[in-house]
């Protein structure tokens, strides 16, 4: 513990167990909580299409959003509200089904095994299932499940179950980060329960000694039990930079500046990461040198959560850090001018990976669901950001035509086409299937033609119909223009993630309606005795299941779809960010107490 006790901390010693207070108060402010979303949100519906929106009107913006009346709401094609209501109710359902499951067949272990109704402990046995379900458990008010799961929360010590004298076991960092630690910070933001924070601050401290690297990015684990640190000195993007938001909240919470610093560490070792002619962080990082290895350039595994969190720690920091937006930045400009391929049939907009990223980028034409993340975050972006955020972005002088090209737009409407488009074709994945589920990676055929020399095109033929990549074209038998790669669907979030956030950016009703389909997908193809089950092939009825129900089905797919049917703006973008594992944080203002003591630059 810290040698700076904090208000907060010391007021967990008077903990006491008023288990009938604590319920009443749950209730209480749940319902308060509701109550004021319910009243003061009623911009969800009814704003412009990007469609509706190529000419010089400026894109949606989060506030303040004209009052609309229920008249103009909901007009031609979409149901009444009390549809919506009754489709939020049955992913509530679901989740209970999926948690009930877990709670009465595997808890305390990690995970369900939804086939046989057994459990597994692949996340170090910390019932990973209960901390990454409790954000989603408090948003539906369920407040049963959330009472048991506090029980088993006091209980918690964060030490390996089965050790072995003299053999190490290393937690894995990043996993542990996103869930058990996201998921305890959100539950804290929503309930205050202060054993929340407790626990948060006792696992968070635990796993510290990671940062102990020359660069100070963290290593890939600790053993909890001796603090001995993995000893590998290479690691992946997304396990070296996904951890900033939860340190950064935690610090200010606590009011402990070794918490802060633990984000400060990564973001000055990343920063100071020469980019050069990759243009954007790499794949690959040395833990000595804290640099990239150049060469491989991604969103997908292994990269993704870091450019997540280059725009999501500017946003969770009140806009205030600059290092993380001028990165993002620079990111989203290699992203838009090399990584994003229109192809060749159908036009479905899909972002790939490259290799000699340093040289002249060569595409490797995959898709993987795990990218699906991006159209998301690219809205998000345009629609948090202030409208001068890309203003001093310079051309990197790596393919100038094509940067040039990115200068020639509103920056927000170039984003909010490139989010459409990809968003289109990650859902357009599940409904091109037998089953309606989306498969984990497809390969696009390679005579696909880069998005942004397209949208050249498009422009300089007098921005004639829709933008390239938007409106694809269905699938027709010897056109698809891919082929599955992996064909399982592994019950994962990130298109949905991305549905809900178009949805909430763009107002329009449409996404709202794909997600709803790609939910009856995995209500009649993954439902079991238990629970919910990844499955085999997403091409074949039935897909045949793989008998693992993931705690981020619990976190994610399922949050996204009740918040993407939910009538009540119930986590406002513009003061809460998702963790990487959709767990919702509170946007901070730092005061200047705070500014002092973690040494934030103002
Ligand atoms: C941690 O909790 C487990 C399970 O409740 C218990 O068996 C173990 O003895 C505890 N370890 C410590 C160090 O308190
Ligand atoms: C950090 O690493 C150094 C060198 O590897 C080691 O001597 C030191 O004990 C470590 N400190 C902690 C807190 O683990
Ligand atoms: C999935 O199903 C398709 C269509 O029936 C079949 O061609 C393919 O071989 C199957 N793939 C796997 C991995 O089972």
């Amino acid at each position: 513990m810290s040698t700076t006790p904090s208000p907060t901390i010391m007021s967990l010693h008077n903990l006491s167990r008023r288990i009938t207070f604590r319920h009443i108060a749950i209730v209480a402010f749940s319902s308060l909580l509701l109550f004021t979303l319910y009243t003061f949100s009623d911009w969800h519906h009814a704003r412009p299409g990007i469609l509706d929106d190529y000419g010089d009107r400026p894109p949606p913006q989060h506030a303040p959003r004209p009052p609309t009346s229920p008249t103009d709401q909901d007009t031609k094609t979409s149901p009444p509200k009390t549809v919506w209501a009754e489709r939020a109710q049955n992913v509530r359902e679901a989740f209970l089904y999926a948690y009930r499951g877990y709670e009465n067949y595997a808890a305390p272990h990690d995970e369900l095994l939804p086939v046989t109704g057994s459990h597994i402990d692949n996340f170090n046995g910390w019932a990973v299932s209960m901390h990454d379900s409790l954000s989603t458990i408090l948003l539906m008010g369920l407040h049963d499940e959330f009472s048991r799961a506090l029980v088993a929360i006091e209980k918690t010590n964060f030490t390996l179950p089965h050790p072995v004298k003299g053999v190490p076991v290393y937690t894995p960092f990043f996993e542990t980060v996103i869930r058990h630690l996201g998921g305890l910070l959100s539950a804290y933001a929503y309930s205050h329960e202060p054993i929340l924070l407790k626990v948060a601050d006792d696992l968070a401290t635990k796993l510290a000694p990671v940062f102990n690297t020359t660069s100070g990015l963290p290593a890939y684990g600790v053993d909890p039990d001796t603090g001995a640190v993995s000893p590998r000195r290479e690691a992946v993007a997304a396990e070296v930079g996904s951890c900033q938001l939860e340190y950064a909240y935690l610090a200010r919470l606590t009011g402990k500046k070794e918490h802060y610093d633990r984000t400060a560490s990564i973001m000055k070792a990343i920063a100071e990461v020469n980019l050069g002619r990759v243009g954007m962080l790499a794949q690959d990082f040395d833990l000595n040198t804290g640099q990239h290895i150049k060469g491989h350039i991604s969103v997908g595994a292994a990269s993704d959560s870091l450019h997540e969190y280059l725009l999501k720690l500017y946003l969770l920091t009140g806009h205030t850090d600059k290092v993380s937006l001028d990165l993002y930045v620079k990111t989203i400009n290699r992203v838009l001018t090399t990584l994003l391929y229109v192809s060749p049939n159908r036009g479905l907009l899909y972002v790939t990976d490259a290799f000699r990223a340093d040289l002249t980028p060569i595409p490797t034409h995959k898709f993987e669901h795990l990218s699906c993340f991006l159209p998301g975050l690219i809205a998000l972006g345009a629609h948090t950001l202030p409208d001068n955020a890309f203003d001093d972005a310079r051309p990197m002088g790596l393919t100038l035509q094509d940067e040039n090209e990115i200068q020639q737009y509103n920056w927000k409407k170039l984003h909010m086409i490139a989010a459409q488009g990809l968003a289109e074709a990650c859902i357009q994945m599940y409904e091109d299937q037998p089953t309606g589920l989306g498969p984990e990676e497809v390969e696009f055929s390679d005579d696909g033609q880069l998005w942004i020399r397209q949208m050249r095109k498009w422009r300089l033929n007098g921005k004639q119909g829709k933008p390239p990549g938007i409106g694809a074209k269905k699938s027709e038998v010897g056109r698809e223009d891919y082929i599955l790669r992996k064909q399982a669907y592994l019950l994962r979030p990130e298109t949905l993630e991305s549905v809900f956030l178009l949805w909430k950016t763009t107002g329009d009703e449409i996404w709202r309606e794909r997600g709803w389909a790609a939910f009856q997908a995995i209500q009649k193809h993954t439902q079991t005795p238990y629970g919910y089950s990844s499955v085999r092939n997403v091409s074949y009825i039935p897909p045949g299941f793989l008998n693992e129900m993931p705690s981020y089905f619990l976190a994610e797919t399922l949050k996204y779809l009740y918040l993407l049917f939910s009538d009540e703006d119930l986590v406002p973008l513009d003061r809460w960010v998702f963790n990487t594992e959709a767990h919702p944080l509170p946007v901070i203002e730092w005061t200047p107490w705070e500014r002092r003591k973690f040494h934030i630059p103002s």
